[in-house]
């Protein structure tokens, strides 16, 4: 029992070490208390001499602490120079808040603590940044999306300093972006996957909502060309040895229709094709600063394919391809030239040419994530339209014929003069009943003979003797007569030979 009210006895003393040792009155801080005390003390009174007097006499006291909301340093200091903040001083942290999921991330080092000084009783100042003072402590910043550091001075007037994907406060170098609206980070058009590269293309106030492709091309990043390069020239050619015989198409036909070439002469003993392919990019005006370090399209593959049938049968087919180009060459214009081997050509046979271009290219677009000197570069593909176009040569190797070969129809004759014998130099003849199964008739061809004479027998043609007066190798399939007038001597005597000719644009 002894003991412990040694020990309480110590503490008192220990509680009162301020007055003791350190408080100084007039001291930062430092509240002093005064009271009076009576204290009771007896003496021998005057009176009877041996009586005792109960005498009261009045003493000063006082005390000195610190005022409220206000704290020593240790127990030596003379004055409270510490204001306490949730029951803390600056001595043990007060103030301060360890962050550790949300914090900030600034170009310097992420902050975790929130610092600051208790200045005063419950008052919080000098947070460092990105805290805001919030009466005992200093407290992270509200959050603000894609916002690696923030700062504000309230709990809700946050706004970024640093957002996320930003390597420097320029355009084309960040991914997200505040230099609209510094409240916010917005994405940027950027090199991101998540975002859109947009090149081709604009992209308005440098934001990811607002790419807007260049014209023909389309999707997330651009990478859609929706035009098709043009073919400009498609020539595919059958010749025979001496180039006597040759079929070939318009090679400057420039619609898709599927155009057909007939032909009678089988015996072609090579086939030739030369094409040519345009494809012009957009303007590429990017400047240095660009995260699309190269961009090219064009056209990226020039073909050819000979498809052979045999009526409606398809037989076999050869396909050339133009060299040296690929998706990672992409050219303005390019011209190919193939030569195929023939195929024995019988009746009824068809080659169809389908010439194709396609167009495409790269973009080269820097990781300013992976690295702010452009070092670290991807390639990314775009995805081209190809133009087809379709000719097709047809064999047909039965000459046109007559109504009259066919027994039992009645028919009109192959050719007929008005007048056989006349002195009328102005000669009419008419004719019809002619077919072409296959290619169907195109035009009708006539020569007109004066008929020798050798010996007694009259001769046909342009042989001894016989000579052509009039010719026409080009009447229109749609005319059945001719009137013309041939020199008359005495002795004229005139045939006529009419032919036919199947080809192309009869196919009625
Ligand atoms: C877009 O494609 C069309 C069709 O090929 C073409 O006429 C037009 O010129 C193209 N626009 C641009 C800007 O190249
Ligand atoms: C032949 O035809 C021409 C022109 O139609 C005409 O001028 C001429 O008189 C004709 N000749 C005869 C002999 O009828």
């Amino acid at each position: 029992m002894r003991e412990i009210l040694c020990f309480l006895l110590f503490l008192e003393l220990f509680s009162q070490f301020n007055a003791f040792f350190g408080l100084r009155d007039g001291g930062n801080n430092v509240k002093k208390y005064e009271w009076y005390e009576e204290r009771k003390t007896t003496r021998k009174c005057s009176f009877w001499k041996w009586g005792r007097c109960t005498k009261y006499v009045s003493e000063y006291k006082y005390s000195l602490k610190c005022e409220t909301g206000w704290a020593v340093a240790n127990i030596f200091s003379q004055d409270c120079d510490y204001a306490i903040c949730d029951g803390k001083t600056d001595l043990n942290d007060a103030c301060g808040i360890s962050y550790s999921s949300d914090y900030q991330i600034t170009r310097l080092g992420n902050v975790y603590h929130s610092g600051g000084s208790c200045s005063s009783p419950n008052v919080c100042t000098d947070c460092n940044h990105g805290f805001y003072s919030d009466g005992p402590y200093c407290r992270l910043c509200g959050t603000i999306d894609h916002c690696n550091y923030r700062r504000c001075t309230t709990s809700s007037n946050q706004h970024c300093e640093w957002c996320d994907g930003e390597i420097t406060p320029n355009i084309y170098w960040r991914a997200y972006t505040r230099h609209l609206d510094n409240t916010k980070c917005q994405k940027a058009c950027s090199w991101r996957t998540d975002s859109t590269r947009c090149y081709p293309g604009t992209c308005t106030n440098e934001l990811a909502s607002g790419c807007v492709c260049a014209d023909n091309f389309s999707g997330t990043h651009c990478e859609n060309i929706d035009n098709t390069p043009t073919i400009e020239y498609n020539h595919c050619k059958f010749s025979d040895n001496g180039g006597h015989n040759v079929l070939e198409n318009d090679p400057n036909w420039v619609t898709t229709d599927h155009s057909t070439i007939w032909t009678n002469f089988a015996a072609y003993s090579s086939i030739s094709v030369v094409e040519t392919a345009k494809y012009l990019q957009p303007a590429d005006n990017r400047n240095a600063q660009h995260y699309v370090k190269d961009f090219r399209v064009g056209v990226i593959e020039e073909k050819a394919t000979l498809l052979y049938y045999k009526g409606s049968t398809y037989v076999s087919k050869q396909t050339k391809t133009c060299s040296g180009m690929n998706k990672n060459q992409p050219v303005d214009f390019k011209e190919c030239s193939f030569s195929f081997n023939t195929w024995s050509f019988t009746h009824n046979d068809r080659v169809v040419a389908e010439f194709s271009s396609t167009n495409g290219g790269y973009v080269s677009v820097a990781n300013r994530d992976a690295s702010s000197t452009d070092s670290v570069k991807k390639t990314y593909y775009y995805s081209g339209q190809t133009l087809t176009r379709e000719f097709e040569f047809h064999w047909d190797l039965e000459n046109p014929y007559h109504c009259s070969v066919i027994s039992g129809t009645s028919c009109t004759p192959f050719v007929n003069i008005l007048d056989d014998l006349t002195e009328d130099p102005n000669l009419s003849f008419t004719w019809g009943g002619w077919s072409d199964d296959l290619a169907g008739l195109d035009h009708y061809e006539y020569d007109l003979f004066d008929l020798g004479v050798d010996g007694s027998m009259l001769i046909d043609g342009a042989g001894a003797g016989g000579s052509l007066v009039s010719s026409n190798k080009n009447v229109p399939i749609t005319e059945s007569s001719v009137s013309t007038s041939v020199p008359i001597t005495e002795s004229s005597v005139s045939t006529n030979v009419l032919i036919t000719e199947s080809s192309i644009s009869a196919s009625v």
